[in-house]
């Protein structure tokens, strides 16, 4: 396994109280596979991303538990230098806003060919060929020429392809993408889409796709994790999944979007509101909200029970849930 990441634990300290932001997150990611990860806004989604990174922001957040095991190596247990070594070669991020990820005073060439120059010890020559070459690959016109340009004069699509440019350019294992076309409008995000995960598919990496966009998921991911207030309340392979949700939180997700397969039926929206972090609900979280609950959703908290083989979900009533 590339990445298994092990009832990973964060909470913030914040003068209010203490946000639960993640609460024993279990996921894990194969070389060559993409992962996607579903959830509400609130969910934990980029904190988990940002903690298995090594760019959680402590304090105010702190790791009370877990492990994030990376190419069989515990990173949480590893000094900061070892963990920047990581970062970069080993894995690397892509954020939803590149105008503000990348470095608005450098030209897109200097800041491509610094990650040969800095990590590789190439020479600046040499690095600029690369900068070329990353540019070409994901297709950014004219690269050549384009290699003395700074970030804001790049359109929103392009400068989103420097920033896969700039993740791509060590060839890490693994890719986190936190939201990467969200900014984009619908044409340019589903060519974004579609050059992530090609260059994925080409290079064999790991992919963490982190997305409100159920669309998109369907598409290019593998398997589905879906969090609910800092956890994973179902997981399996994506086609699985939608058959045939094991969760009542995802069969809410699944019958708010609008579906070609469904035209007609009315759209719903799960009610009630994400649960305040600082007071999360006793038992199954979920349960305030849940069509499902039962006495026992609010007492007792669900395990990620084994649905069947590759797929899992923390309902006390899954099977009720995948008859539907
Ligand atoms: N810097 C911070 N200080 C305090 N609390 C924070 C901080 N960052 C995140 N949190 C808490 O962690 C929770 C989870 O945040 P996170 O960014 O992981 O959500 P998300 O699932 O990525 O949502 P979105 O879909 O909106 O990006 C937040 O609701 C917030 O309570
Ligand atoms: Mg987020």
């Amino acid at each position: 396994m590339l990445l298994d990441v092990r009832d990973l634990h964060v909470e913030f300290r914040t003068r209010d109280g203490i946000a639960k932001a993640v609460n024993g997150v279990t996921y894990a990611v194969d070389a060559g596979e993409t992962l996607a990860v579903l959830g509400e806004s609130g969910s934990g989604k980029s904190v988990t991303a940002q903690a298995v990174m090594g760019i959680l922001d402590t304090p105010p957040g702190r790791i009370t538990g877990g492990e994030v095991l990376f190419q069989g190596r515990d990173l949480l247990r590893l000094g900061e230098r070892e963990r920047r070594k990581v970062r970069g070669a080993g894995m690397a991020m892509i954020f939803q806003d590149a105008l503000s990820a990348l470095n608005p005073v450098l030209t897109v060439g200097d800041q491509l060919a610094e990650m040969f120059t800095v990590h590789r010890g190439m020479s600046r020559k040499g690095a600029r060929a690369k900068a070329v070459e990353l540019m070409d690959r994901v297709r950014i016109p004219a690269a050549k020429e384009r290699l003395g340009q700074y970030p804001h004069q790049f359109s929103g699509g392009m400068r989103q392809r420097i920033m896969i440019a700039m993740a791509l350019a060590l060839e890490p294992a693994l890719i986190i993408a936190d939201e990467p076309t969200t900014a984009l409008d619908v044409t340019v995000q589903a060519q974004v889409m579609d050059l992530l995960a090609e260059l994925q598919r080409e290079l064999g990496m790991g992919l963490i796709l982190i997305t409100h966009d159920l669309g998109v998921v369907a598409d290019v991911a593998d398997r589905i994790a879906v969090m609910y207030a800092g956890r994973i309340v179902e997981t399996a392979p994506v086609h699985d999944l939608y058959k045939a949700p094991a969760h009542p939180y995802t069969r809410g997700l699944l019958d708010s979007i609008p579906r070609l397969d469904r035209k007609g039926r009315e759209l719903y929206a799960i009610k009630g509101l994400p649960p305040n972090l600082m007071h999360i609900p006793s038992g199954c979280a979920f349960h305030p909200r849940c069509p499902m609950a039962q006495d026992v959703c609010t007492t007792d908290e669900p395990d990620l029970f084994d649905v069947r083989r590759d797929r899992g979900s923390a309902c006390f009533f899954y099977r009720e849930c995948l008859r539907g």
